[in-house]
């Protein structure tokens, strides 16, 4: 059983059927979806805020034709009476072919897949990993990029709160399959990348000056991650620290993309939605193919 808790899992190999199996997906999506998943039941367990994720896993299995229980709010969840998610996972695991989850607590995602008897999908473990966005931000570079994708050498530059920002960790994992990323981190010293998602190779800093976005290809900006701090204090230091308005943005090459996995909050200013890099609600859009494309996968349909 294929359960998708981490990027580390996959290799180029893999990686590369995934997007392949995430364009057949586009096509399919062109021409209104498609029954292979007809009978098949996703459990959607979200005890975290989500707009895109849930939604898009949840579009996902409907366009492949199965059906959807959902937990959107933990409030309403009977881990709010005391039980247990390994209990909580047996139990959902009984009743859907296939598990998406989202949770507070890092780890939570692998401790799920030890209790189900069906694939679980990491849809965000706290500050741990997102895969699934990673995919989705991958299949984006690689659809944005059709002639330079693991061909010609592309500068990733990551911007934000890269220590509690799982969709990097996930994302700059995934892309050291390929050759020629030149990954670059952007940050406060304090929410720079962990070490562990760290190689000798990349360059860090903290200035987002001019150089920085004449040379990227890819800028991919986060939200700082409010949630995550210890004390409102704390994050009120860091609000506003990068933000991308149309000065900025004009400043980048025509040819690069300014991606974002959303929500924004005041990161990037609406103005700089109408400029040619503004790739960010494409790139949420990918979510739907990428989704159906391992859920498809987990299942053994494809
Ligand atoms: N990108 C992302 O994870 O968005 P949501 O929190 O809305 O799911």
């Amino acid at each position: 059983m294929e359960h998708i808790l981490s990027a580390q899992q996959f290799d180029k190999a893999s990686l590369l059927e995934t997007l392949d199996q995430a364009s057949k997906m586009d096509k399919i999506l062109a021409k209104g979806g498609s029954d292979i998943a007809r009978g098949k039941i996703l459990g959607a367990l979200f005890y975290e805020p989500s707009t895109r994720t849930r939604l898009s896993f949840e579009t996902a299995m409907l366009r492949l034709g199965g059906n959807v229980i959902s937990e959107t709010d933990v409030h309403f969840s009977s881990i709010t009476k005391g039980e247990v998610l390994p209990d909580t996972i047996r139990m959902v695991s009984g009743y859907a072919d296939i598990i998406a989850m989202r949770s507070k607590n890092k780890g939570d995602a692998a401790l799920a897949a030890e209790y189900s008897s069906v694939p679980v999908l990491n849809a965000g473990d706290g500050a741990g990993e997102h895969p699934t966005q990673g995919l989705l931000d991958l299949y984006t570079i690689y659809k944005e990029f059709p002639n330079k994708f693991d061909k010609e050498p592309l500068n990733v530059t990551f911007v934000g709160d890269l220590k509690y920002g799982r969709t990097v960790h996930s994302l700059c994992t995934l892309l050291r399959n390929f050759e020629g990323f030149k990954l670059n981190f952007i940050a406060p010293d304090a929410l720079q990348l962990p070490e562990k998602y760290r190689e000798s190779q990349d360059s860090f800093g903290e200035d987002l000056s001019s150089s920085v976005l004449q040379e990227a290809d890819i800028i991919y900006d986060t939200r700082i991650q409010s949630e995550r701090f210890e004390s409102q204090a704390e994050y009120e230091k860091y609000k506003g620290v990068y933000v991308f308005d149309a000065g900025k943005v004009n400043q980048m090459k025509s040819s690069a993309i300014l991606m974002h996995p959303l929500p924004r909050v005041n990161e990037i200013t609406q103005e700089v939605d109408t400029l040619p890099q503004a790739a960010y609600f494409r790139q949420a859009r990918n979510g739907v193919p990428v989704r159906m494309a391992l859920i498809a996968q987990c299942l053994g349909l494809v």
